[in-house]
C-alpha cells in the first residue's frame, strides 16, 4: 500500500490536478485507488465527478468511523472517492494533541482495500497538513514553472519543519504549467539532471486541463493529451518512489 500526499502550502499551484492526475493513473494502471479529498473547497471531489458529502463525515471519521463509510464510485475503473464536506473547514480544531496519530490510523484502516491512497490536501501550515504529510509514505509537490520556482521550493522545507513532524517526509517535486514559449521557463525546465528531490518530468500548461471541470469525460485531460502524457510519465516515477519509501511495499 501506497499512501501519497500532494502538498504545497501555497494555493492554486495544481496540488488538486495532480493529486486527481495520480490517483486516475494509478487506476488506470492496475491499482484500486482511493482520492481523499480533505480541502473543504471540494475541487478534487467536483473533478471526478462527486457530489460534496454531508457536513459531519470528517468528525464522524475522527470520532473511530471508517473512510469506507463514505467512499463513493467514479466513472473510472478502479478508483473511489472520498468526497469532501464542509466539516473539514473545523478539522483543525478537532485534531488534538494526538490528531496527526489519529488520521494516520484512519488512513491505515482503509489501506487494507486499496493499492493506493491519493490525498488533496488543502494550502495552509495547519495541522491539517502536518497530519497528512505524517501520514504519506511520499509528499508529492508541485512548483509553477517560474523565477519563484526554487525559493518557493526553499520555503516550503521552511514550513514544514515548523510544523515539527516526527518523520520528515519524503518529498519529491516537479514542475508544473510550463510554457516552453516563455525563456524563463526554458532555462528553468532544460536541464541535464533534475535538481535532487526533483522528478525529471515537467508538466506543460495544457488548456485541457482547465477545462476538466466541466469535460463529460474529464478523466481524458489526465491521460492522454500532453499534460496527460506528462502525468503519466510522473505516476510512473511516484510509484517508483513511493515503492522506496513505504513500510508495507
Ligand atoms: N498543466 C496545467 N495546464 C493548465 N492549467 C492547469 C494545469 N494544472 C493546473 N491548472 C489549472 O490551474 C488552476 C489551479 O490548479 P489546482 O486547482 O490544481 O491548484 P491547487 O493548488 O489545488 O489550488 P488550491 O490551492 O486552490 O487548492 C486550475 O484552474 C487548474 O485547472
Ligand atoms: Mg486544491
Amino acid at each position: 500500500m501506497r499512501t501519497i500526499a500532494s502538498y504545497h502550502h501555497k494555493g492554486g499551484v495544481g496540488k488538486t490536478t495532480t493529486a486527481v492526475a495520480l490517483a486516475v493513473n494509478a487506476a488506470d494502471t492496475g491499482h484500486r485507488t482511493l482520492l481523499w479529498d480533505l480541502d473543504p473547497q471540494g475541487s478534487a471531489t467536483r473533478l471526478v465527478g462527486a457530489d460534496r458529502g454531508s457536513d459531519g463525515v470528517a468528525e464522524a471519521l475522527l470520532a473511530g468511523g471508517s473512510l469506507l463509510d463514505g467512499v463513493r464510485p467514479t466513472t473510472q475503473d478502479r478508483l473511489d472517492v472520498f468526497p469532501a464536506d464542509l466539516s473539514l473547514r473545523r478539522l483543525d480544531r478537532h485534531l488534538g494533541d494526538d490528531g496527526r496519530e489519529h488520521l494516520r490510523a484512519v488512513v491505515e484502516r482503509a489501506a487494507e482495500h486499496y493499492d493506493v491512497i491519493v490525498l488533496d490536501c488543502p494550502p495552509s501550515v495547519s495541522e491539517v497538513a502536518a497530519a497528512v504529510l505524517y501520514a504519506a509514505d511520499l509528499v508529492v509537490v508541485p512548483l509553477t514553472a517560474g523565477p519563484l520556482a526554487w525559493s518557493a521550493y526553499a520555503d516550503l522545507y521552511t514550513e514544514i519543519d515548523a510544523m515539527g513532524i516526527a518523520e520528515r517526509p519524503r518529498l519529491l517535486a516537479f514542475l508544473t504549467m510550463v510554457d516552453r514559449r516563455k525563456g524563463l521557463h526554458r532555462d528553468l525546465v532544460d536541464w541535464d539532471t533534475p535538481p535532487d528531490g526533483f522528478s525529471a518530468v515537467t508538466v506543460p500548461t495544457d488548456s485541457r486541463v482547465e477545462r476538466m471541470a466541466i469535460d463529460p469525460h474529464p478523466f481524458r485531460a489526465v491521460l492522454s493529451g500532453r499534460a496527460g502524457e506528462a502525468y503519466g510519465a510522473l505516476w510512473a516515477d511516484v510509484a517508483g518512489a513511493a515503492r522506496a519509501t513505504s513500510v508495507a511495499g
